[in-house]
Order: C-alpha cells, then sequence, then structure tokens
C-alpha cells in the first residue's frame, strides 16, 4: 500500500471567504476538541508535527488544509476546529458553526468526513449534531487513543459505535501504536479515488 507523499501545510482559514477554491479531492476531519484530530492527520501523512497538536482542548480554531500526493494526483486533508470544549463563548460558539457547518455544506470537493472520537467517550450529543451534518458525504468514524481500552474494551466500543452509526466505517486508531493507520489510509485513499473525475 503506498502512502501520502510530499504532504504539505496549504493554509489556515478563519472564514468562508478564505477557503481556498475548490481543487483536489478533500477529506474532512471532524469532532470534540482534544479528540485527536491533528495527531490523526499527522499518522495518516507519516509526518510527526506537520498539523499542530497541543493537550490544550481548542488548539485548532481555524480549518487547516493540508495537501499530499497519492497515486501521483494531489489530495486534501482539511483539519476542522474541534467542538464543545469547556467555557467557549457563545460568540465563539457560533462562529465555529458558522465556519464549520458552512464548510460542510457546501464544498463540492468533499469526498468523505472523518468523525474522530475519542474511544473512551464516542457518540456524544456534539457527535450526534455533526453526524446530522454530515449526509453530503460518506462517514467514516475514528475511535482514537485506542491504545487507553483493553482489548476487550476496545471490541465493544466497535460494535456499539457500528450499531449506532449504520451506514458508517467504523475503526479503532491509535496515532500511538499506530492501529488503524494502515486502514484507515486505505479506506481514505479509497474516497479520494473514488471522487476523482477523468
Ligand atoms: P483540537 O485541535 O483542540 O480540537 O484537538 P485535536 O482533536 O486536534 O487533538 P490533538 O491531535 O491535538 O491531540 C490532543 C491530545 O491527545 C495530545 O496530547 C495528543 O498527544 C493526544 N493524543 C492524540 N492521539 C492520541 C492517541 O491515539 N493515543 C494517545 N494516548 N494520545 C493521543
Ligand atoms: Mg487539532
Amino acid at each position: 500500500m503506498n502512502g501520502f507523499a510530499n504532504a504539505a501545510f496549504l493554509r489556515a482559514v478563519g472564514s468562508l471567504a478564505e477557503l481556498p477554491p475548490e481543487g483536489p479531492p478533500e477529506v474532512a476531519f471532524a469532532g470534540r476538541s482534544n479528540v485527536g484530530k491533528s495527531s490523526a492527520i499527522n499518522a495518516l501523512l507519516g509526518r510527526r508535527a506537520l498539523a499542530r497538536t497541543s493537550k490544550t482542548p481548542g488548539r485548532t480554531q481555524t480549518i487547516n488544509f493540508y495537501e499530499a500526493d497519492h497515486d501521483g494526483e494531489r489530495a486534501r486533508l482539511v483539519d476542522l476546529p474541534g467542538y464543545g470544549f469547556a467555557r467557549v463563548p457563545l460568540a465563539l460558539r457560533e462562529r465555529w458553526r458558522a465556519l464549520v457547518g458552512g464548510y460542510l455544506a457546501s464544498r463540492g470537493a468533499l469526498r468523505a468526513i472523518v468523525l474522530v472520537m475519542d474511544a473512551r467517550h464516542p457518540i456524544t450529543a456534539l457527535d450526534e449534531q455533526l453526524v446530522a451534518w454530515c449526509a453530503q458525504a460518506p462517514l467514516i468514524a475514528l475511535l482514537t487513543k485506542a491504545d487507553k481500552l483493553s482489548r476487550s474494551a476496545q471490541a465493544q466500543v466497535l460494535r456499539k459505535v457500528r450499531e449506532r452509526l449504520a451506514g458508517a466505517q467504523v475503526l479503532l486508531f491509535s496515532a500511538v501504536t499506530r492501529e488503524g493507520v494502515e486502514e484507515a489510509r486505505d479506506l481514505l485513499q479509497h474516497k479520494l479515488r473514488a471522487g476523482r473525475r477523468k
């Protein structure tokens, strides 16, 4: 399996007006703050610190676009700002809703949405809201920080999320042990390829 090559940061966007013009196919990573979205993008791109990660929830507040080659074509991985961190002023929450909601609803290049959830706390009320916004593209659920769970707890959460998100592809994932990285990359590349207009 060939991975992504020549990964690079493209642009950070704080408003819909600044979105880069539609171009290569995109997959977007959404999820609560601190679940590991930026870490997952780094693991998938095979880069240690291209996307900035942080112990402090709310690190990513812009939509960050990354580009990489796969099969000799460009593709974009899109890191969406996280939601649900504590003590967020209402104005910021509204800004988040407009930015992320607007992007998801209008982006023609979007080929899949990756819903990133902490395997220990899957499908919060906010995740459910996001799922409702995700009808436009296939949904892939990554259950991150799987390294924090026992094998039996992993199996249990996998079963539960597969039941709740019928129709989604659900994977256990760990940026630390790299469990699920290859499988997730294969899935994403399949979606990106399916979106290619020849
Ligand atoms: P925001 O940008 O704030 O929305 O967060 P994020 O979802 O991008 O999370 P980020 O990737 O910054 O990771 C948050 C914290 O979780 C960091 O301290 C990471 O090192 C840690 N982390 C991420 N993925 C994993 C994982 O698979 N296993 C473990 N044990 N820790 C992880
Ligand atoms: Mg982040």
